[in-house]
């Protein structure tokens, strides 16, 4: 089935989920192509909901040995953007003519998506690799989506973009990556039974507890702090040179676009939780909180 967006670009679904066709075809390059290795890390996440925190931090973490002699100070997320370090699989990587060269990465290699697990997993399967999700509050997602294509998207490109037409896309459900509820549900389900290792993580978690979810991270990922390392405040440095004040006044991620095409400033806003309730009416909340309900219902998870 297809739709239009706002944009009167066509939307196909595929597998559950809605995309541009040349992201259905980078899709089918790498369930085609991709081999996953052992040590291989996943970053999935819905757009919006803390990709880029959960790209830098994993990056810190899993090389923060590697960087060790620099001291944090000269480390590569200080003058790269995190989307250029760990690179989208179907809207950076196989969604180019050729077929991405990944042999060569520094290991562990990490990669991020945004497709549900569903898709993921066919390609994943016989792999023990390590899959991490993070979500976020829908009404939180939705505005900064928002604010995000406004920034991204040309001025003769949009002449949609009113936050009333995206939350109608929301309820609809045919939209970018979306629906939302159901690419959730897609990842709790896979971190509670033992396919591949998923660790499902929220943004709100992440704002709340930082030094525990980092330390959670680390853990999963086989890169657990050591208790010298703890006292030396090593979990500390890490959570402030990933930090969005820290990443978003750097000059690396003040000017160019990231190889998905992206001005890196873009994905640098104000952060935090609740922020929705300066855009979202009450009634317009509560048809959010619905859909998102009526989809986790019996799962065992829910939003607060
Ligand atoms: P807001 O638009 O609500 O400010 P994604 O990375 O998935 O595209 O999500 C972008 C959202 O995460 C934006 O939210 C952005 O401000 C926020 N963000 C980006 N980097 C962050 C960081 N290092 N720490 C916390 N939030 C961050």
């Amino acid at each position: 089935p297809s739709e239009k967006d706002f944009m009167g670009k066509s939307l196909f679904s595929y597998q559950g989920s809605w995309y541009y066709p040349n992201t259905v075809q980078a899709i089918l390059n790498f369930q085609k192509h991709f081999r996953p290795r052992d040590t291989d890390i996943i970053l999935a996440s819905f757009p919006k909901s803390g990709t880029t925190w959960l790209k830098a931090l994993a990056f810190a973490v899993v090389h923060r040995n590697k960087y060790a002699a620099y001291t944090l100070d000269s480390h590569p997320l200080l003058s790269n953007n995190p989307h250029n370090l760990v690179r989208f699989l179907e809207i950076d990587l196989y969604d180019k003519n050729q077929l991405p060269d990944l042999e060569e990465l520094p290991l562990p290699r990490l990669f991020a998506t945004h497709m549900p697990f569903q898709t993921l997993n066919e390609t994943l399967r016989d792999s023990p690799c390590k899959v991490v999700y993070v979500c976020r509050n829908i009404k939180d997602v939705l505005v900064s989506r928002w604010h995000f294509r406004s920034k991204v998207v040309s001025k003769e490109l949009y002449s949609n973009n009113s936050l009333e037409d995206m939350f109608d896309e929301f309820i609809k459900g045919a939209y970018l990556f979306g629906p939302f509820q159901d690419q959730v549900l897609s990842y709790w389900k896979a971190s509670l039974v033992n396919v591949n290792p998923v660790l499902f993580m929220t943004y709100e978690e992440m704002i709340e507890k930082p030094e525990a979810q980092v330390m959670r991270l680390a853990d999963f990922l086989g890169y657990s702090f050591t208790e010298e390392e703890k006292q030396s405040g090593m979990v500390e440095k890490i959570l402030e040179l990933c930090s969005l004040s820290n990443l978003s006044n750097l000059v690396a991620n003040k000017t160019g676009t990231s190889t998905c095409g992206i001005h890196h400033h873009a994905f640098f806003r104000k952060g935090g939780v609740g922020g929705w309730k300066d855009y979202l009416t009450h009634d317009m909340a509560k048809k959010l909180d619905e859909i998102v309900e009526n989809k986790l219902q019996g799962s065992g998870l829910k939003f607060e």
